[in-house]
């Protein structure tokens, strides 16, 4: 349809991400923005709580976050990769030479917390409640890469999401622990409310953005291998 086309040549694009989306989606707008060189696209990296403040706001035409039932509004939600929430430790931390280790022995490290509003942040302190306990808070802050840094500074453990540790990051400084119940098995979803129909822009990136999926999978699972001792995959 000539609409159609139109909306592929000329269209606006605004995304709004999590921020472990970031280590992905400026090269996947690359690509699309090749495909279709004449469309305006904006992209914002936020917090969990931000960007469903934005979607309620009707701020963007589409949305990554993971848990689209708890988003708290009636979303339409299509799976797009893995998100797996791993526990990090600067690589000279005892506890990398320890097996299966059970969450109550962590409950006496010093943690590093995201901010208000992380889903990751969420995500970790529920793990920690479903055991009664809570992680002994060393520090907030508030992006993954000023958490990066702080563990490599020796100022103690934290949850990050394997994407925001591939294989250019820490000068292999940062090991993941083996500890029950991690990975966490997230994921991503591209979410947009319920009855808001989307653009033709939209939903070609839309179409375009899962066909990646195995790609990403791929990059997760390279990055897993790195990290992981024994080298095995399990993505
Ligand atoms: P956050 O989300 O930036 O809200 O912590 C990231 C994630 O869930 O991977």
């Amino acid at each position: 349809k000539l609409a159609d086309l139109k909306g592929l040549k000329s269209g606006r694009l605004r995304l709004a991400v999590i921020t472990t989306a970031k280590y992905f989606a400026p090269e996947i707008l690359g690509s699309f923005c090749e495909k279709f060189p004449g469309i305006e696209v904006s992209l914002k990296i936020t917090n969990r709580e931000s960007i469903i403040e934005r979607m309620v706001a009707n701020e963007d035409d589409l949305y990554i976050f993971g848990e689209p039932k708890t988003a708290g509004m009636e979303v339409e939600a299509t799976y797009l990769a893995p998100n797996p929430l791993v526990i990090v430790a600067r690589n000279d931390h005892p506890l990398t030479q320890e097996k299966r280790i059970p969450l109550e022995h962590l409950a006496g490290e010093n943690f590093l917390l995201r901010e208000t509003g992380s889903g990751i942040r969420d995500s970790l302190v529920r793990r920690f409640q479903e055991k009664g306990l809570r992680p002994r808070v060393r520090m907030e802050l508030g992006s993954n890469e000023a958490i990066k840094h702080a563990i490599v500074a020796g100022l103690g453990l934290s949850a990050l999401s394997l994407h925001s540790l591939n294989l250019d990051w820490g000068g292999g400084r940062l090991a993941m622990l083996d500890v029950e119940g991690f990975p966490v098995d997230r994921a991503w979803y591209l979410v947009h409310p319920k009855g808001r129909e989307l653009s033709t822009l939209a939903r070609t990136f839309l179409a375009f953005a899962i066909e990646q999926e195995p790609e990403i999978r791929a990059t997760l699972n390279k990055t897993y291998q790195v990290l992981r001792a024994d080298k095995q995959a399990i993505l």
